[in-house]
């Protein structure tokens, strides 16, 4: 019950309904047309140094400080606008509402980079037409754990696919003149409890897993800003850790764009200052007049600090066009029915399908008279996990209603337990479910129990596996939708179901694609991002985990910030290194429930003619895989060729395999595509003393639909 009371009280703040900040923030965003002049022909360095020369000291300090939660200061005296920002991966949260785009796990099911891409764009208009310049986004850490509160809001497990599909994103944003966020730099895999939660990972992990994706937004994306975490990283809080921020980020990988706190990630002044963070949200607690000016006197930090903090702030702005143009602009519309057909789109190639037993699926309207839809979900579906990913739509199609337009009125459609979370089913339940033609269970989470804040548990809430079971013994045509932001408990519900569909939180038009997806208007396409496990404990990473993560307390969650004497951090060792998700299961050869990058299809594929153009190579040469994808069914679909590279010898354990490769191809039933693959020197490589370097000897490299399921390997032999 005071799980209940906690998670009401922190959903209502998260959801910025009523007289929260996050609504009142909306307020401020009045369109302005104030902007400073430059001379003609200044570059970005040239302008903002005019400006910065400009700035008094207590005006600087002002910039380094959030404003109404979600501003970025200017200064009027020069005419410096202020910049507004807003929340984030699945859409824009702040400021009203807005279309509501299948949440980051969801896309990354999708393996479409293009349509990454496109959700990226669209987001980008959607800031710029409310007066957006900082999207507070994408969201990017690892799913170590498949309980973290907040993986529906990341890239999955694998630190390749993510990277893959973060620089699209990013760059569809920024294309549109709006500054994308990368976030939580780093470790910041669980919400169990993110203030104080330390992250032991040793280098080489972090290189080969955590940081990926962060390189790849900020140099191949170009995001001019990353988020940095609440938790400390190896004992140092991440807003104050210099190997970080500027040790990694701006030394190693060249960043130089700007980095922003999590809000109230902040713990002191002078740590933060020295590390490298930039600007600290949503206010400066810590980096203020009165905090900042002691330290400066005493020669503590230095004026040219701040003026280099300044100078990455505003370069990106006058960069991004911030400070040359109106707050809003009209050429861009906040609602757009363009918007939405992305949205729909990604959410049908983000479906997948786990399982189909003698092909029940996709649906014959013309043999169904009665179906039976059960579960709260089918009525309130879930389109986005909460916190601030969450994004109030203009309009939403539930899984009842996507279904219901599937079938002619003649169809009988009934609902169970679709007004409760909880549920006993009653003896005239059972008698419609004997009877229906098919039951279709929408099982799954709401956003209050999968949401930022906390962890949520790896079995069904609301003993939905018990009403999952009761179903299949009464009907065996039982077919499960699962709305969650990631794997779940199946093993001891799965068995009896006639098929299960893997549905995410898919955004505004979750049930017009599920239903599509149910009926046969769309072959599913969609392939697990992480690993589906049969038991908690098959994972490597859970054994280095909380027993209990979704219990919850005040404390965790909305306890004082900062000062280590009430928030004592704790220790996490993640100690399962490199063996995340499948890396773990192949290696150490655990049979998952479904694999990381499993999905099935109306129609079936196979994978001819691999040649690779060279085998053997010399170090820092390419070489390139050529295969022909056939569609051999009656349907058209898209299959993902995924390629996984086996080192077979090396002086370090590596894990058996690693993706490093795919494309999705789109094939008419009976078409053939031919596609190449390449094999480029750095998807040989490991992190060892220091720095990635491939060992000469043997590779596998292995094609396939799935991890599990490979259709050819190729020898490749990498020479000094
Ligand atoms: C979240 C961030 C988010 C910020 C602003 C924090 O609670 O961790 O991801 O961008 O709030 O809403």
């Amino acid at each position: 019950m005071f799980d209940k009371r906690i998670r009401k009280y922190v959903s209502d703040i998260m959801s910025g309904e009523k007289n929260s900040s996050f609504a009142m923030a909306a307020l401020k965003l009045e369109d302005s047309s104030t902007m400073p002049t430059f001379k003609d022909g200044q570059t970005t360095e040239e302008k903002v140094e005019s400006l910065l020369s400009q700035m008094t000291l207590e005006e600087k300090i002002t910039m380094l400080g959030g404003k109404d939660n979600l501003g970025i200061h200017g200064v009027e005296r020069l005419s410096i606008p202020e910049v507004w920002c807003t929340d984030a991966s699945a859409g824009v949260r702040c400021y009203g509402r807005a279309t509501a785009f299948p949440v980051p796990l969801a896309m990354a099911a999708t393996w479409s980079k293009e349509l990454n891409r496109k959700t990226g764009e669209a987001i980008g208009e959607e800031c710029r037409a409310k007066g957006v310049s900082v999207l507070l986004g994408p969201g990017i850490n690892i799913y170590r754990v498949p309980t973290n509160g907040r993986n529906f809001e990341y890239m999955g497990e694998d630190p390749y696919l993510s990277s893959e599909l973060v620089v699209p994103y990013i760059q569809g944003v920024q294309s549109r003149g709006v500054i994308t966020t990368v976030k939580h730099f780093a470790c910041n895999n669980s919400d169990y409890d993110r203030h104080r939660m330390n992250s032991e990972v040793d280098e080489r992990t972090l290189q080969e897993i955590y940081f990926p994706a962060f390189k790849a937004a900020v140099q191949k994306g170009g995001s001019k800003s990353v988020m940095c975490s609440y938790n400390p990283v190896n004992g140092v809080y991440a807003s104050e850790n210099k190997d970080l921020l500027t040790g990694v980020l701006r030394e190693d990988w060249g960043f130089d764009g700007f980095v922003i706190s999590d809000w109230t990630c902040v713990y002191s002044s002078e740590g933060p200052v020295k590390a490298g963070l930039d600007l600290e949200m949503p206010q400066g607690k810590y980096m203020n007049s009165k905090k900042l000016r002691p330290l400066l006197e005493k020669g503590i930090i230095t004026e040219e600090m701040i003026d280099n903090k300044i100078r990455n702030l505003m370069k990106a702005f006058i960069d991004i066009g911030a400070y040359s143009r109106n707050l809003k602009d009209p050429s861009f519309n906040e609602y757009d029915d363009n918007h939405s057909k992305i949205s729909l789109q990604g959410a049908r190639e983000a479906v997948v399908l786990l399982k189909n037993k003698n092909n029940i699926l996709p649906l014959n309207k013309e043999n169904l008279k009665k179906i039976v839809l059960i579960g709260f979900n089918a009525v309130n579906t879930t389109s986005c996990g909460g916190g601030s990913c969450g994004i109030k739509s203009y309009d939403k199609v539930n899984i009842a209603d996507g279904i219901r337009a599937m079938v002619s009125d003649a169809v009988q459609i009934s609902s169970i337990a679709t007004e409760k979370k909880s549920y006993r089913l009653t003896d005239a339940d059972r008698k419609l479910i004997k009877e229906a033609d098919v039951v279709i269970v929408s099982a799954g989470f709401s956003s209050v129990e999968e949401s930022e804040c906390w962890d949520r548990s790896w079995k069904l809430p609301f003993d939905q596996d018990r009403l999952i079971k009761e179903s299949t013994t009464l009907n065996s045509a039982t077919i499960v939708l699962l709305s969650a932001g990631g794997g779940v408990e199946t093993e001891s519900w799965l068995g009896d179901t006639a098929a299960l569909l893997h549905t995410f939180y898919l955004g505004q038009n979750a049930g017009t694609a599920i239903g599509e997806v149910l009926f046969g208007e769309v072959n599913p396409s969609a392939k697990l991002p992480f690993t589906m496990a049969k038991k908690w404990d098959d994972f490597e990473s859970t054994k280095n985990y909380v027993k209990k993560p979704e219990a919850i307390s005040f404390m965790r969650i909305i306890g004082p910030q900062g000062s280590n004497a009430i928030r004592k951090p704790w220790t996490l060792k993640y100690s399962e290194k490199l063996m995340v998700g499948y890396r773990h299961f192949d290696s150490a050869k655990v049979e998952p429930q479904f694999p990381f990058g499993f999905g099935l299809s109306y129609t079936n594929f196979a994978i001819n003619d691999v040649t690779l153009s060279k085998d053997s190579i010399r170090r820092g040469e390419s070489c390139e895989i050529s295969l022909t994808v056939e569609n051999k069914g009656t349907k058209a679909g898209a299959e993902v060729v995924q390629l996984y590279i086996h080192d077979r010898e090396s002086s370090l354990i590596r894990p058996h395999k690693e993706l490093k490769g795919f494309e999705k191809v789109y094939l008419e039933a009976g078409e053939s595509k031919k596609i190449t693959l390449p094999v480029l020197p750095e998807h040989l490589e490991f992190f060892n003393n220091g720095k990635w370097a491939a060992e000469s000897g043997q590779f596998t490299l292995l094609l396939g639909n799935s991890s599990r399921n490979i259709a050819a390997s190729l020898e490749l032999e990498l020479m000094d």
